[in-house]
């Protein structure tokens, strides 16, 4: 410890901030094994699976099965399931423990999409905080020592806004962090975050608090800390395409980010094959690119490769 310098500057201080405070958000269709092994090596002091239905994962679905893995480098990795039923919730959170030990099971009680809400699962729960606690008591109680957080909303409409309730109710039965993304699950991802609903949630309770929503910089992850006193932040969106984010920095120039791009897309190669990493490269590349002048081109000769060599070949023209 003695040879590390103090932190002098405020340029200090905020570098430290954002090192030791961003996590990968779980984002189903994103953060799959190879993303998130990107993002840990830039920095994510956690991440996070796509989210895994605990009905599934109890009934041994396979592509379920798939989603569970720790990629390398993850070192605290978390699983997150969704569902409603906290004995169901309670047996898959057990099973994920058993086959892969991540270091904490996470609960989704924040997901908008109509199919997961009509079946009572994600963001449906903030509208019963009842079943809302049971869960999290449910889980605790199943996975013992390991570590359980849970990841909510503000609300779930403007009518219902109770982000401080249900974190109360969560911290009391079990949960030892709370993820809040300051809209409500009527608002999907329109309007703004609201940073305030985090603040008062972080005053509310004494686990840590993590705060989300439209994090794009690492300057607006530093504000979202200082204001909402949140001990962690959250990037989702921002992340894509951009695990600088995570290192406290701006992305680079064309090359590198094409050389950061086409390491994740062969590691997506050897973990789900060559077809759907090249399939699912399309979307990566095109978020990779963003915000490069003349990048059209690129794209829409990413959108034609179907080979890991199609793609190193356009890799090497540049
Ligand atoms: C494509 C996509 C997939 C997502 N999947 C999940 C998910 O599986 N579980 C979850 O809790 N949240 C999910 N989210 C929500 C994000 O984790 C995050 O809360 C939200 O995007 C707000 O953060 P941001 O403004 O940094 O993007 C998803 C978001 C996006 C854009």
């Amino acid at each position: 410890m003695n040879n590390i310098p103090p932190l002098q500057t405020p340029e200090d201080y905020s570098l430290f901030t954002i090192h030791y405070s961003l996590i990968l958000a779980p984002m189903a269709g994103v953060s799959d094994r190879a993303f998130r092994e990107v993002c840990a090596a830039f920095g994510a002091v956690q991440t996070c699976s796509e989210m895994v239905s605990a009905r599934a994962l109890v009934y041994q679905d396979k592509k379920s099965l798939t989603l569970l893995p720790r990629g390398l480098g993850e070192r605290d990795y978390a699983v997150q399931l969704f569902g409603h039923e906290p004995d169901l919730l309670a047996a898959a959170a057990e099973k994920v423990i058993a086959l892969e030990n991540p270091d904490r099971i996470d609960i989704n009680m924040g997901c908008p999409t109509g199919k997961i809400i009509k079946n009572g699962d994600g963001a449906a729960l903030m509208q019963n905080p009842k079943l809302a606690g049971e869960i999290v008591a449910a889980v605790k109680k199943a996975i013992g020592n390991k570590k359980l957080s849970v990841k909510i909303r503000k609300g779930f409409d403007n009518g219902n806004i109770n982000a401080v309730e249900i974190a109360r109710i969560a911290e009391a039965c079990g949960a030892e962090q709370i993820a809040v993304h300051g809209r409500t699950a009527k608002q999907l991802y329109s309007g703004l975050s609201d940073s305030t609903i985090i603040r008062e949630v972080k005053k509310a309770v004494s686990v840590p608090v993590v705060a989300n929503g439209d994090i794009f910089t690492p300057g607006d992850a530093e504000k979202l800390l200082r204001y909402t006193g949140a001990d962690y932040a959250m990037v989702g969106r921002g992340a894509m395409g951009n695990p600088w984010i995570f290192a406290g920095r701006e992305p680079p120039e064309l090359r590198e980010r094409v050389r950061v791009a086409l390491a994740q897309i062969t590691r997506a190669a050897e973990l789900k094959g060559e077809y759907i990493a090249c399939l699912e490269a399309r979307k990566h590349f095109a978020w990779y690119l963003r915000g490069l002048r003349g990048a059209t081109r690129l794209r829409d000769k990413i959108s034609r490769v179907e080979t890991l060599e199609q793609l190193k070949a356009i890799a090497v023209e540049l």
